[in-house]
């Protein structure tokens, strides 16, 4: 792999973005080994949570990459969105829980990245925002869906439309990163939290994460009988024997599932 880097310790898998040269601007082949990268990951049982970040100290990702697009035909930028949706549709719907260690830019394509991860949390210097508009595009990679489902659709459009860009304190205000930590301690906290929730039940986690997922694409009625459906299949582990065999027995539960 060229532009990516990647270790598993603990069941934790670190991906990597890099090429900090271009602040980790996503280009085809980042996306495609990125794609490559998560299939694989996501097959693997030794690997419960992915923690994507980038390379260096100033940037996440600052967005799909310009020097690319800037000669792309019509058909070209459709292929590169579809490369994209389908890298960050696997980050989005892997049985492992991602987490986007968000070390700095996370602009356009950076943002949109972050988005298709379960959860974001910032360093201090982090900073948000979709400015496709300044280029003359819109947001290709998610944007214009996964921004106003998790911030509602007034503030996605002030952010798209205005191109503005947002501190990391106004994005954990208005529900875009879940914390805010010092760029220092942000890979600790972030395995800190992955090692929290691998102690729990992981195929639990996995089922919930498939009840959010596609529940909020269906009607209230059809997600709470997915859920139900779900449900009933996590009474059928091993780790809900042992989960409810170790609470009423007061003794830690060893969770092995996944
Ligand atoms: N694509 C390609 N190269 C990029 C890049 C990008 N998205 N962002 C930064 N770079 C490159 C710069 O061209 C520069 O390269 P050189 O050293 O060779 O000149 C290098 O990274 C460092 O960048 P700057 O010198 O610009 O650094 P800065 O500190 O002055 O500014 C910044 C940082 C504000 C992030 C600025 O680089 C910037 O505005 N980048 C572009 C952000 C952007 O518009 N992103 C959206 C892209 S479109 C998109 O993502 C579409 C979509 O929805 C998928």
């Amino acid at each position: 792999m060229n532009n990516l880097l990647m270790e598993v310790e603990n069941e934790i898998a670190v991906v990597t973005i890099n090429r900090p040269k271009s602040l980790n601007a996503l280009n085809s082949e980042t996306l495609t080994e990125l794609e490559q990268c998560l299939g694989e990951i996501e097959k693997r049982k030794d690997v419960k949570v992915v923690i994507l970040t980038g390379a260096g100290e100033k940037a996440f990702v600052a967005g799909a990459d310009i020097s690319e697009m800037k000669d792309a035909t019509a058909a070209q930028g459709r292929d590169m969105a579809f490369l994209a949706c389908r890298t960050f549709g696997k980050l989005e719907n892997m049985p492992q829980v991602t987490i986007a260690a968000v070390n700095g830019f996370a602009l356009g394509g950076g943002c949109e990245i972050s988005m298709a991860c379960d959860i974001r949390i910032a360093s201090e210097n982090a900073k948000f925002g979709q400015p496709e508009v300044n280029l003359g595009i819109l947001p290709g990679f998610g944007g214009t869906q996964r921004l106003p489902r998790l911030v509602g659709k007034g503030r996605a459009k002030e952010l798209i439309f205005t191109a503005d860009m947002i501190d990391a304190q106004e994005a954990y205000r208005i529900g875009l990163a879940n914390k805010v930590v010092p760029l220092a301690d942000l890979l600790k906290f972030c395995k800190e939290m992955a090692a929290k929730i691998i102690s729990k039940g992981s195929y639990a986690v996995s089922l919930a994460k498939m009840a959010i997922n596609t529940g909020l694409d269906i009607d209230l009625a059809s997600g709470l009988k997915l859920e139900a459906d779900l449900f009933g299949l996590s009474f059928a582990t091993a780790d809900k024997k042992e989960g409810m065999s170790a609470f009423l027995e007061k003794r830690p539960a060893n969770l092995t599932d996944f």
